[in-house]
């Protein structure tokens, strides 16, 4: 369903605020920025990743409207090309047929209509029944105000999606008096979705003081939208929404539900927010109403800071896309730096996306597992297999042959003697606070035993993800930490250490945690992927050749490796 023609556009030429360019509505005007000779690469640099994404230089921040579209995946993302700290936002884009291996492409969107004049920001892409897409985007127009867009491919007979074109409608959604949406606090607009009652549902993030809101707009052509009297969903307390998402999941497979073919009794629904307060990505479970358009969350599942995480480190501003061709739902999110702005100068670069992520519901029904996607495997070389064996407590075993620098490893433990573990105390209700004050040298009986990343041959440096168990009040209660208090002798990065718990028990089940391991970034995930967390670290000496992998336990008591298997990663096309 092509809503409005792509030839209404070609006729409207605008003046930028700024008074430097004249504008005819074929997009040209950041040529100089679009030559791609232009990016001085920094490959040679050893905080560089080799297989996760990032553009050859300057600032990136969230995913933007990915999507598959005849065979092709696309990311856009929010881009300064200007340098590498957040401004002169634009959509840079890439594709791929493969998520691992990235093409650049031209600048998709940026500021060129009014209501985009100071910021073309985050938004969604929504493919159509007939499978042409649109994509709505926040623009910033001249008074500051945030408003939605509507920007259409031009051709959308090619795959490649190069050139779009924006609506003469535009914005499609505005603060107004009457509706009294805050200006300042009105953006990122989700994909949509079709109801059975013959109308497109979007939902835009939010806030009326500490309430985070999620607006809920509803439209018949997709370019003229009406905001519903009620919110899809709020929550006191928890300020603005960013970057809100919401779509369905199946309750007894992992396979993927499209938005487009939802409403069986067999799904529910995940909404997310990245919450601007504490820049962490937040989702509940639970019902949608597709009559009143209301979603509720599932009791015992919980809005904001309480509430469960995609990751409990470095991850924010997600955005989830429904894969057509693998049936399956596909999770993109930020990973920002943790070095110092004038290092971030110094790099040239800033930010990089995290390895996509498979997410589809646990068997419980109350959280979602993710893992990475399959097809980065195919990077995987020179297979290690240690043999099963019993790592006595304060050991370490080197794993070896990895370029440990750039790898991909996978352990599972088994433990005995749960008699010795130590207790919880009921206090210990945040799994963060715990792991600082916990760190992988503060020894315990069962744990802290992980790995052992980025090491340095002396241990000068190295960062640990480890498990540490308790026994609680009736159950043995396994906490997850990211360590990076040692991770690099340059005293500028942001070293906060991360913790969640995992919802496995111990007793029954092997613990299992797989990290990607990429230069300056380590993404682990416990417990086949309950619990996630990823960091990114700056090693002086552990970096390339000099980075080593080990397994370690610090606790008293010995646990078992039932399974250590690591790989070196090869590069891929990242850009
Ligand atoms: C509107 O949003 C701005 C920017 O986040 C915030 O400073 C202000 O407090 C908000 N106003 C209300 C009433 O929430
Ligand atoms: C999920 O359960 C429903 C009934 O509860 C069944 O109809 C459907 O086939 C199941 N799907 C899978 C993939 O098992
Ligand atoms: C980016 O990193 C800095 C330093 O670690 C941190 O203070 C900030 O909250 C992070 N922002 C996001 C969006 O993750
Ligand atoms: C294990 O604990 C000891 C004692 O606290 C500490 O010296 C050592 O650094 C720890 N090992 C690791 C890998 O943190």
């Amino acid at each position: 369903m092509a809503i409005f023609s792509a030839r209404l556009f070609f006729f409207f030429p605008i003046l930028f605020g700024h008074g430097i360019f004249e504008l005819e509505a074929s997009h040209h005007i950041y040529q100089t920025l679009q030559n791609l000779d232009e990016f001085a690469s920094a490959t040679s640099q050893p905080h560089r990743t080799g297989y996760h994404f990032q553009p050859p230089k300057n600032w990136m921040n969230d995913p933007n409207g990915p999507m598959i579209y005849k065979g092709i995946y696309h990311l856009f993302y929010q881009y300064n090309p200007k340098g590498a700290v957040w401004g002169n936002i634009v959509w840079a884009h890439s594709t791929s047929r493969d998520l691992v291996n990235w093409t650049p492409q031209k600048v998709a969107i940026y500021p060129s209509q009014p209501s985009d004049i100071d910021g073309a920001w985050s938004g969604s892409a929504t493919i159509f029944p007939d499978g042409t897409p649109a994509m709505l985007f926040t623009g910033i127009n001249p008074t500051g105000q945030q408003v939605q867009n509507l920007a259409m491919p031009k051709n959308p007979s090619d795959p490649y999606l190069l050139e779009w074109v924006k609506s003469p409608k535009n914005p499609v959604m505005a603060p107004t008096p009457e509706n009294q949406i805050n200006a300042s606090s009105f953006r990122d607009p989700t994909t949509a979705w079709l109801g059975a009652d013959g109308r497109w549902k979007v939902v835009i993030g939010s806030r009326i003081n500490r309430k985070g809101l999620a607006y809920l707009y509803r439209s018949k052509d997709f370019v003229y939208w009406i905001k519903a009297k009620t919110l899809l969903h709020s929550a006191e307390d928890t300020g603005m929404w960013e970057c809100v998402d919401f779509f369905p999941v199946s309750v007894n497979s992992s396979v993927g539900v499209d938005m487009l073919s939802i409403l069986g009794p067999n799904v529910k629904y995940v909404f997310k927010a990245s919450l601007d307060d504490t820049k962490h990505d937040y989702y509940t479970v639970g019902e949608y109403d597709p009559v009143k358009d209301v979603y509720t969350p599932d009791e015992g599942s919980v809005d904001g800071d309480s509430g469960l995480r995609y990751d409990y480190g470095k991850f924010y501003a997600s955005k989830s896309f429904f894969d057509s061709a693998k049936n399956r739902m596909i999770l993109w999110g930020w990973i920002n730096e943790s070095s110092s702005v004038s290092d971030d100068i110094k790099k040239g670069w800033s930010g990089i996306q995290a390895i996509p992520r498979v997410i589809w519901l646990d068997k419980s029904g109350k959280q979602l597992l993710q893992w990475p996607i399959k097809e980065i495997e195919m990077l995987r070389t020179n297979a290690v297999h240690l043999p099963r064996k019993v790592l006595q407590g304060g050991s370490v075993l080197e794993v070896p042959r990895v370029t440990a620098a750039q790898a991909d490893v996978e352990i599972t433990f088994k433990v005995s003697h749960f008699r010795k573990a130590e207790g919880l105390d009921p206090s210990w209700t945040n799994p963060q606070l715990l792991c600082s004050q916990k760190g992988a040298s503060v020894r315990g009986s069962l744990g802290p035993f992980g790995l052992l990343v980025f090491a340095s041959k002396g241990m000068q440096e190295y960062t640990s993800v480890f498990f540490r168990i308790f026994k609680g009040q009736n159950k043995y209660v396994v906490l997850m930490c990211s360590d990076q208090s040692r991770s690099s002798l340059n005293p500028d990065n942001d070293k906060t250490t991360y913790g969640a718990f995992v919802d496995v028990d111990p007793v029954h089940e092997h613990l299992s945690l797989r990290s990607l391991i990429d230069h300056s970034v380590v993404e682990s995930f416990g417990g086949q992927g309950k619990s996630c967390m990823t960091a990114r670290v700056y090693p002086i000496l552990a970096i390339n050749e000099d980075a080593h992998l080990h397994a370690f336990n610090n606790g008293s008591k010995s646990v078992t490796i039932t399974r250590l298997s690591a790989w070196s990663m090869k590069k891929a096309n990242i850009n």
